[in-house]
This record gives C-alpha cells, structure tokens and sequence, in this order.
C-alpha cells in the first residue's frame, strides 16, 4: 500500500526518520547512549586484525561508507569488495577476521557466494540483512537485522539508511571493545546518531525545493557527483540512484579524483552535484568545486548553513542539511541524492518502482 505517496519509493524515502529510529534502537541504548552489540555477534572485535564487507550495489555502498567509520573510530583495518569481484579472486584473508555481508534481500547470489567463501576461508561471519529467514541470514553465524520493513522499490532507499544505521553502531561497538575511544567519546557518537530521525525529518521539508533543483538536473545527458572521506560513497550512491530510475547518465566521484580524468568532461552542460558538509575536508572539496565553475559547469551544491554562508553565492543551486556531527553526514546526505533521482525520474516519466532490465532481488550471477 503507498498510501498518499504516487509511488513506494516515495513512501519508503518518507519513511526513513521512523525506521531508522526504529533501527537504532536495536543496537544502542538511548538513555545510556551506548552501542549494543547483538549477543548473537561472536567477533572479539578486540582481538581482530581485519574486517572484509562484501555486497552489491547500494548494499556495497553500505559497506564501503562503513569501511570509513571502522578504520577512523575502530582502527580496525577494514576492506570492502563488490561481491561479485570477492567471490573469484581468491583472497587470502587472516586467521583472525571476520566478514560481514550485506543485503536488503538476503537473497543476492553473488552476496551469498561471497559469504560462502569467507566462511571456507576460517572467517566469523556476520549477515546485516533486511529480509529475516533469507538465505543469507541463514547461512551466516550470525544473522543481524535492519528493521527498515519491506522495501518494495527496486531503488533501494530507506534499507540504505537502516544499514548505515547498523553499521555506524557497529563500529562504535568495536571501537570501544578495541580500546580505540573513550567512554565520553562514545557517549557523543551514540548521542550524535540518535539525532539522526529528527535532521532527517527536517530534510524531508526540503522535497519541494529539492524536486524543483531535479527538474533542473533532468535537463542534462551526463551529471556527476563528487564528495570526499565519508561522503564519497554517498557520491557513488546518487549516481547510481539517478542512473537507476531516470536513466540519465550519471557518475560519482572522489572529489580530490577530478583532476586525474573527469574535469575533461565539464562544460555549462553537465550540473556537478557537490556534497560538502561543512567537516574538515570542506575546504578541500570547495577546491575542487572552484576547479568546476571555473570550466562553466553547474554546481549543485549540498551542504549546511556554515557551508552555503561560506560557497553558497558562487553555485547554481543549493541544497541545506541540517549540519551535524560527521558521523552522520553519510545518513543524511542520502536523503536529498535520493529525492534529487525519485524527482528527475518522475519529471522525465519513467517508471519509479520498476526500471526497466532491473530486478529487486538478483538471484542469479
Ligand atoms: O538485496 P541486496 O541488498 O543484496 O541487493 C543488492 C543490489 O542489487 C541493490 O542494492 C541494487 O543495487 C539496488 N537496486 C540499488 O538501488
């Protein structure tokens, strides 16, 4: 049922500030703030000497926005690989490690074959899944949940933000077990994540400017989307959401990478979608951003009120998030790539929940 929403991924986008709420609550204790890890995860998560996440897609977005959060809060040496890739190249990996794969279906055969493989390799192996009783969450030692509900749109949107979720606590979890932060250092994590709902409600409000922005961009044949650290797989995540569903060309890019190839492709045509928060890499990213204008192209640019007082006059267009702790930008800056691809689609008419050639679940390699 979509309710009042024209389409289910209108609905599960609206849904994100409840059910990553929701989510949350599994796996941090609001009163104490603390993370809470789920009893059925045996990794000693301070005796590990390397995490290896696997997945496709926006799972493996997931995955790879988490690498940053383990190795910065946990300084646990993480690596992350599109399953399909891992599945064949034979990775050794170390007698201390363990796996975590991700998926929304439970069900993805590349996914599966990877967390088959970790297991034969002597790894603990955990399974961050949306569905429960899926393949997947069975064959793992432990299954770990997403509470985002059914997510019927083949985009994936709010089981993308309940991962991040999960995957934030997690690395929290770990990083005290390994002695990495302190108790206050945890208390302003955990603090930090709660507010995650209320910023993404606040985001929501913002549709109506945000679809006049996709209009805008739905105009273009190629579009691509830069971001930095933590960011940069969000930048991958808005390409691949707007390719998607509106079939417009798109590509995301590590900012500082523009240089080495991409900028050849800017001209007044191509809109460059920035998603700069203003962290400690904002002055880095706004480099790049300059490099773009210079060369005519059109900035979109998306960051918080201390970013736009900063850059916003010299851009295109602009789009506000709440500003927050680092930690979160990830979750939120999700939202408006989202609404920016639920937007463009619906302008250029294609159809949102089912894109042609694409299935929700891939059960074949
Ligand atoms: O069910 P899974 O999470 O394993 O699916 C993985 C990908 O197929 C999936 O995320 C896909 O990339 C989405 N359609 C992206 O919106």
């Amino acid at each position: 049922d979509k309710g009042k929403h024209r389409h289910f991924m209108a609905k599960e986008i609206a849904e994100q500030p409840e059910v990553v709420g929701r989510t949350l609550a599994e796996y941090a204790d609001f009163s104490e703030r603390a993370a809470r890890l789920p009893e059925q995860v045996k990794i000693d998560f301070a005796k590990l000497d390397r995490l290896t996440i696997t997945a496709c897609g926006t799972a493996y977005l997931a995955g790879l926005t988490a690498k940053y959060w383990f190795e910065r809060y946990a300084r646990l040496p993480t690596e992350v690989d599109i399953a399909s890739e891992f599945r064949y190249r034979e990775a050794p990996m170390p007698k201390n490690g363990a796996a975590i794969v991700i998926s929304q279906s439970g069900e993805t055969a590349d996914t599966l074959a990877a967390l088959r493989y970790c297991k034969s390799q002597g790894q603990e192996t955990v399974a961050l899944v949306n569905v429960p009783g899926s393949t997947i969450a069975r064959e793992a030692d432990a299954a770990i949940f997403t509470y985002a509900g059914p997510e019927i749109g083949v985009a994936s949107t709010k089981a993308f933000t309940c991962q991040l979720t999960v995957l934030a606590a997690l690395a929290v979890a770990a990083a005290k077990a390994r002695g990495a932060i302190t108790r206050e250092q945890e208390r302003e994590l955990i603090g930090a994540l709660i507010e995650a709902p209320r910023h993404m409600a606040e985001i929501l409000k913002e549709e109506k400017h945000i679809a006049d922005v996709a209009r805008e961009v739905a105009h273009a044949q190629d579009v691509l989307y830069l971001g930095r650290g933590v960011n940069y797989p969000i930048a991958l995540e808005g390409a691949l959401k707007l390719k998607e569903i509106s079939y417009i060309h798109a590509e995301g890019y590590a900012a500082g990478e523009l240089k080495h190839g991409p900028i050849a492709l800017i001209d007044e045509n191509v809109p460059v979608i920035v998603i700069a928060p203003r962290d400690d890499l904002f002055d880095k990213t706004v480099s790049n951003m300059e490099e773009v204008a210079a060369r005519g192209g059109k900035i979109v640019l998306l960051t918080d009120d201390e970013g736009l007082e900063a850059h916003g006059q010299r851009t295109f267009q602009r789009i506000r998030v709440p500003r927050a702790h680092s930690i979160l930008s990830p979750l939120l800056y999700a939202l408006p790539v989202q609404l920016l691809a639920y937007h463009a689609a619906v302008f250029m008419g294609t159809d949102v929940d089912q894109p042609r050639n694409l299935a929700k679940s891939v059960t074949v390699e």
